[in-house]
């Protein structure tokens, strides 16, 4: 599998806090078949990009010196979680040194705070001016595209691509996330799955394939979720044109009595 959403690097961000936590992490995304993992560590403030980098790299030094030892062989590549913010249209030219392992994509992440649809179609059009293609990051989690599935299904019309929290489809982060992702589902609408990890297991865990069983227990056909976990992403990952895939349409849940 490939796993484009993780925050898997040693005191970075929020996610792994050590270099112990970091390795267990790696460990257990190894061991659940994963080959290719992407650091994306939150990306928050623009006028900081060459300390980010500087940072990511030492960081990533310390990890691989730390597999090395341990034997773990694990395909680690960098990005970043850009945090979609206005600051951004001062400095556009930054964006392209933080895409995905240097290919055209790039993770992007919509404010949690809900902002006019707009704001968001204007965010994703910065992207694209960079030559860039926005990976959205979870579009279940944010409420305001749970309140209006326009949002999500203009998105893939415009050419974002759409990366869903594997966990989400299981209930981890609630209901309405829950929802939200399973509609694109049914739709066919995610194009890819990840672990956005920030531990090693559990419910921001780096273990894949305990998600991938439990869904596969559910019903998901092995074929979509291979598409999901391991070609799509894979395709991402090799700076591949992904443009002419099929693309679904998101439908609210139907209520009865009607
Ligand atoms: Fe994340």
């Amino acid at each position: 599998m490939v796993d484009i959403h993780t925050h898997i690097l040693p005191e970075m961000d929020d996610g792994a806090s050590s270099l112990e936590e970091s390795l267990e992490m790696c460990a257990a995304a190894a061991e659940s078949g994963v080959k290719t993992i992407v650091a994306t560590p939150h990306f928050y403030d623009v006028t900081a990009a060459d300390a980010f980098l500087e940072k990511r790299e030492a960081r990533l030094a310390l990890l691989k010196s730390g597999l090395m030892e341990r034997g773990l062989s694990l395909e680690i590549r960098l990005g970043a979680e850009v945090a979609m913010r206005p600051e951004l249209y001062t400095r556009r030219d930054e964006l392209k040194r933080l895409s995905l392992g240097g290919t055209r994509y790039l993770l992007a992440e919509m404010p949690f705070s809900p902002i006019p649809m707009e704001d968001v179609f204007d965010y994703i059009e910065l992207i694209f001016d960079q030559d860039l293609i926005p990976v959205i990051a979870h579009p279940e989690r944010y409420a305001y595209f749970q309140e209006n599935y326009d949002i999500p299904n203009l998105l893939l019309e415009k050419g974002a691509v759409l990366q869903v929290t594997a966990q989400s489809l299981l209930g981890a982060f609630g209901p309405q996330p829950m929802k939200l992702a399973q509609a694109m589902l049914r739709a066919d609408a995610i194009d890819c799955l990840a672990s956005d990890a920030h531990e090693a297991y559990g419910r921001r865990g780096a273990d894949l394939l305990a998600i991938r069983e439990l869904l596969f227990a559910q019903g998901i056909p092995e074929s979509l979720l291979s598409r999901m976990m391991e070609e799509t992403p894979g395709q991402i990952m090799a700076d591949a044109d992904i443009s002419d895939r099929q693309i679904g349409y998101i439908l609210p849940p139907k209520r009865f009595g009607r």
